[in-house]
């Protein structure tokens, strides 16, 4: 078991109908793989698919999407076509997510002692009492203060911060091998989005995941290795120190630029030129083509995500050479 991978994405491929009757291709041969104690980023802009990649995982993909091709496989096991019930018993057992959007998380009309308790008793042979006693265990290691009285109340009658809490300690409660954050901490504040990326680091190190997010900066905080996504392929990936040192890939180059720096108190942002593709758009040549400095007639072609040195790989028939970070302060 030592060497299975926790999470192995093998060619995975997530498709939507289109209006004319096809179908829309989203997440398009992602292949990806989480070990014990790796925290991996996947990074890219808004709709490149990071979400639809971790509801996959987590078997949740949303109808009428659905996975046409590829494996996910959990501790070895492939959870693609996996009857519900199966899946039910990993979800929140061996995989837990904290959701994007906390509503999705937190089914509203749930008090937040009935969700834990319940998740509890689902993965774990104990009583009532115990379950509760487990649930409140979990919103005070997340750092929620008067956590039995929370037992009690409403997703809705927390603040944006404690709501992220409840949905951590959620995801959180049965020490799932795997942990999925996606944007865990964009709808806070800054302070509080440093104490949730802290106690998520330490969950995620514990063992093992994923975090998605749009922004680099966070990202390079945390994580031992990067996935660079954009139009439902991996572009480039590595480990996070060597693709921010020296980004391969000109989408990277792009994100790197586009991290907010500060000249004295004027945040200044460098957003990418140009429009992520639609979904729909045809994936003959490389997707980033319009949008490229470095364009030339070979990327009416995609290229392929090929082995780019140690550990590292790219899609792009021109990688970069030269370093080009100014490393945030
Ligand atoms: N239910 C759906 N039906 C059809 N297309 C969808 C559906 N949900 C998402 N999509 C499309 O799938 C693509 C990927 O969406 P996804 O939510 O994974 O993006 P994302 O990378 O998580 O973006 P964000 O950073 O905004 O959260 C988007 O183009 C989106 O429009
Ligand atoms: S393949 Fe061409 S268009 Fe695509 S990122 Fe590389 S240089 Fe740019
Ligand atoms: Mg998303």
């Amino acid at each position: 078991m030592a060497d299975t991978a926790l999470l192995q994405i093998e060619d995975l491929k997530i498709g939507f109908p289109a209006r004319d009757g096809g179908e829309v291709t989203i997440v398009d041969g992602v292949s990806l793989s989480v070990n014990h104690g790796e925290i991996v980023g996947l990074v890219g802009e808004s709709g490149s698919g990071k979400s639809m990649l971790a509801l996959a995982s987590m078997g949740l993909v949303p109808r009428p999407g659905r996975i046409t091709a590829g494996s996910i496989k959990l501790l070895g096991e492939d959870t693609v076509g996996l009857p519900d019930r199966r899946m039910q018993d990993l979800r929140g057992g061996t995989i837990g997510m904290v959701f994007q959007d906390p509503m999705t998380g937190l089914n509203p009309v749930r008090t937040i002692g009935s969700l834990l308790s319940e998740s509890v008793r689902r993965h774990q042979r104990v009583s009532r009492d115990r379950a509760l006693e487990i649930a409140e265990a979990a919103l005070t290691s997340v750092g929620i203060p008067a956590a039995h009285e929370r037992l009690s109340v409403y997703p809705h009658q927390l603040s944006g911060g404690l709501r992220q809490r409840a949905m951590i300690a959620l995801a959180l409660v049965n020490d799932p091998a795997v942990i999925i954050a996606d944007e865990p901490t964009t709808a806070l504040d800054t302070t509080i989005q440093a104490q949730i990326l802290d106690l998520l680091r330490a969950k995620l190190v514990a063992a093992g995941g994923i975090l998605i997010t749009h922004d680099l900066g966070v990202a390079a905080e945390i994580c031992d290795r990067l996935a660079v996504i954009y139009h439902g392929r991996l572009v480039e990936t590595g480990p996070t120190a060597d693709l921010l040192a020296a980004p391969r890939h000109p989408y990277t180059e792009g994100l790197l630029r586009a991290i907010p720096r500060f000249d004295r108190s004027r945040p200044r942002l460098v957003p990418i030129p140009g429009q992520p593709p639609a979904p729909s758009m045809d994936r003959g040549a490389c997707s980033f083509r319009p949008r490229c400095d470095y364009a030339m007639d070979a990327c009416a072609k995609a290229p392929a995500l090929t082995p780019d040195g140690a550990d590292r790989s790219v899609a792009c028939w021109a990688p970069i050479g030269a370093p080009v970070l100014e490393r945030r302060a």
